[in-house]
């Protein structure tokens, strides 16, 4: 077993929360006590806050419930499996989006990844993506397309469309999307969505839409808005992760299956009941640019954001475009 698969099993001994003897925990691993600890540092040092109990051995402060590459197999339903013929789940990487972007060259079939914790998470604008472990979901699709009907415009809307509806089967109400696809309940947000491309556009080519989903999201982060997380506004115990992650596949393989055949125009009717910014004053913020004032319409049957203003209806396009809800 190579070291970085003996610190993911370690996690999987520690994660009941109880505690754990070095010889015990070296038994399992058939390391030293000493490669135990060398191996719980090596944790620490990826910000899983290990305790050390010189007498009685290790623990985690409280139990974590981690992700099972079988049990989002399982979770997943059969139509998805058929398509996502590829899950994995991994530790620590440093973007899932960039790990997937990586193979999206000779990829021929969708993947999907998962993990713990990102050390590079990326956010839309260039800005980073914080990802510690400890219970939220970082999770991407390596998708192959090829000439989308209309082009690739309203994707991102698409991606976001299915994570409400994942999201929404879990009995979470309120849910709703900023354009172009901020998942918020009651305007704060709970999920980001970040779809990068490989290849042309018009043609061949491999979508890569990564979510970064608030579960449990820990103490102490710094985030730079208004958000929520699932604990908090699910009603009732959460289901596994695994099995949250396993819906989100299966909501998104379904849409890009839907997108990649027809296009955004058979989403932009049903785009009204997502609409988190219908008809509200809203800000359109183009980098480098003067913010824009106006009055939220929907969108277009490309996915473009519909923008009322001095009695015209504009049209500002997807990637570009930041909106937020004047105050
Ligand atoms: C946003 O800025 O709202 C988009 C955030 C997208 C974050 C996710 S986490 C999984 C995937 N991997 C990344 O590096 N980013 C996306």
């Amino acid at each position: 077993m190579r070291d970085k698969d003996r610190g993911f099993r370690l996690l999987e001994l520690l994660a009941d929360g109880e505690m754990h003897s070095g010889e015990t925990l070296g038994n399992a691993l058939g390391v030293t006590r000493a490669a135990v600890w060398k191996l719980v540092r090596q944790l620490r040092e990826q910000g899983v806050p290990v305790h050390a109990d010189r007498r009685h051995g290790y623990h985690l402060p409280t139990p974590v419930e981690l992700l099972h590459k079988s049990a989002v197999e399982t979770h997943m339903d059969r139509l998805t499996r058929s398509r996502v013929s590829e899950v994995r789940v991994e530790f620590s990487v440093d973007s899932t989006n960039a790990r997937l972007l990586a193979e999206a060259g000779t990829a021929d079939h969708p993947i999907a990844l998962l993990a713990e914790q990102q050390t590079a998470g990326r956010g839309r604008r260039g800005r980073p993506w914080q990802s510690p472990f400890g219970g939220n979901l970082y999770l991407s699709l390596l998708w192959p397309m090829d000439q989308v009907p209309g082009g690739l415009s309203g994707l991102s809307l698409v991606v976001g469309m299915a994570v409400v509806d994942a999201l929404s089967n879990l009995g979470i109400p309120d849910l709703a999307l900023k354009w172009p696809n901020d998942v918020v309940w009651r305007q704060r947000k709970l999920a980001g969505i970040l779809v990068e491309m490989h290849g042309q556009p018009d043609g061949l080519c491999a979508v890569v839409p990564g979510i970064g989903l608030n579960v449990h999201v820990p103490e102490g982060g710094t985030i730079d808005q208004p958000w929520v997380d699932l604990a908090g506004v699910h009603p009732g115990a959460l289901p596994s992760r695994s099995r949250i992650a396993a819906g989100l596949i299966d909501a998104i393989a379904s849409n890009l299956a839907q997108f990649a055949t027809s296009g955004f125009e058979p989403f932009a009717a049903a785009w009204f009941r997502y609409d988190a910014l219908a008809d509200a004053q809203v800000r359109v913020e183009v980098d480098g640019r003067d913010p824009v004032s106006g009055t939220a319409r929907g969108v277009d049957t490309d996915g473009a954001l519909l923008l009322e203003r001095a009695g015209a209806v504009e049209r500002w396009t997807i990637g570009e475009v930041s909106v937020r809800r004047e105050s």
